[in-house]
């Protein structure tokens, strides 16, 4: 579909991009983009992937490998790559080093998010229109990506054959409802060592909760006083969960490198292993009563949480037809009350809000892993449908995220993904 032949209120799409571009720009640091100015002022893991393609998109293919490079040369010996790199000081962001006391130089965090920058990688290996640089730079960073997913296969395999995340920070939606019942028991640290800084720039009301930094930072406690061993974080944290989204991040990342690998002349077959590993573990995760994927919660034993977007990125992995058709159902129920698609929560659960961070606001990122799921599922009037909504969103601001209510734009603003994805999916050069 040609972006130009969007609804005609929409801003032509030289306009659109030049904007986005601009939001990159402004966010550009030395090597690599910072996910908002001044709410997140370092390298942010998961966000380099789809910061890297929004630069590709615009032709600047040196500064999209480099994103990646940089965020690959803070990955430690375990394969594990950081949540976040800390490049400058910033006093701006809390908790910054020194609560993390990694003792990495550069800093950085003791947690990962979902590999999407390896998903990227194989992008712009496909993509690059100079073959000697996209076979240099993807043959360079292959080791890096292959070491990040099987640290994952190694140090993150849960009960099911999903991938674990220690702390609702590693999933990336972090205050998700889905993490609810299982952050209820992780010790709490306490007001006088919490300086949040994220409630100076956006609305409170909009941001986690302060019990819920309470125990973000609690479980940070418990991981650095037990060493930041990278090996055995699901025995050391109190918070264990098997989690479909990142799973399915992870399933698609490896599927990507097996689809690259013949012609970068690597060997692909491990990725292909765990391709399929990951898609049984994935599997097991879906609840056929809800008609989603739910997480797992390894130390209660039991499935948690509503429907969230954590289930819902399965589809970027790929699920059976009769499953996708129960997913959109569902989504379909929930926009005709909410027409902004796509809520990132369950709107009928009393966990629902529709502006606080992942419990409820739409977010381009997810929309896009949706869009992108769908069409490779053949549902290509879906995800064309999507696109076309999502590009409304950013035509109005490049936001964090938006409510689902009216579209407004929330959270932090000149956000880089959002921009990022304008280039790379919602526009055309
Ligand atoms: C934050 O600080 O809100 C981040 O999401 C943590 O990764």
């Amino acid at each position: 579909m040609g972006a130009s032949g969007d609804a005609g209120a929409l801003p032509r799409n030289g306009d659109l991009r030049q904007r986005a571009l601009a939001v990159l720009e402004r966010n550009h640091r030395d090597g690599h983009t910072v996910p908002a100015q001044e709410l997140y002022p370092f390298q942010w893991c998961w966000d380099s992937g789809p910061i890297a393609l929004g630069w590709a998109a615009v032709g600047r293919w040196d500064t999209a490998w480099t994103e990646l490079e940089r965020l690959f040369s803070a990955q430690w010996t375990s394969g594990m790559v950081p949540h976040i790199v800390f490049w400058q000081e910033d006093d701006g962001y809390f908790p910054g080093p020194e609560i993390w006391a990694t003792g990495r130089n550069p800093p950085t965090t003791g947690l990962t998010q979902p590999p999407l920058p390896v998903s990227a990688a194989a992008r712009l290996f496909a993509g690059d229109p100079d073959r000697d640089r996209a076979l240099s730079s993807f043959r360079s960073l292959w080791p890096h990506l292959v070491a990040w997913l099987s640290w994952i296969e190694r140090a993150r395999q849960g009960p099911h054959g999903a991938s674990v995340i220690v702390h609702p920070w590693e999933s990336g939606m972090d205050n998700s409802p889905s993490w609810d019942q299982s952050l209820s028991v992780v010790p709490e640290m306490s007001n006088e060592h919490i300086e949040r800084r994220d409630v100076a720039t956006v609305s409170a009301d909009q941001r986690p909760s302060s019990r819920e930094y309470r125990q973000y930072l609690g479980i940070v406690e418990v991981l650095r006083t037990a060493g930041w061993n990278t090996e055995r974080q699901p025995a050391d944290s109190p918070f264990a969960v098997e989690d479909p989204g990142f799973t399915a991040i992870t399933a698609r990342a490896a599927a990507d490198l097996a689809a690259v690998a013949t012609a970068a002349g690597v060997d692909g077959r491990a990725s292909t292993r765990l391709a399929e590993s990951l898609g049984t573990g994935l599997h097991a995760l879906w609840d056929d009563d809800m008609g989603w994927y739910r997480p797992y919660d390894v130390l209660a034993k039991c499935a948690v949480g509503p429907a969230t977007s954590t289930g819902l990125v399965a589809l970027w992995a790929g699920v059976p037809v009769a499953r996708v058709h129960r997913m959109l159902a569902r989504v379909d129920s929930w926009r005709t009350t909410l027409p902004a698609a796509i809520p990132t929560s369950q709107p009928d659960d009393p966990s629902f809000d529709p502006i606080r961070y992942w419990r409820g606001p739409v977010w381009v990122l997810i929309n896009w892993l949706v869009a992108d799921g769908l069409a490779r599922a053949g549902f290509t009037d879906r995800a064309s449908a999507l696109r076309t909504a999502t590009r409304t969103l950013v035509a109005r601001s490049f936001s964090e995220y938006y409510d689902p209510r009216n579209a407004a734009g929330i959270g932090g603003q000149g956000f880089s993904w959002s921009a990022a994805l304008t280039l790379a999916w919602l526009t055309e050069a």
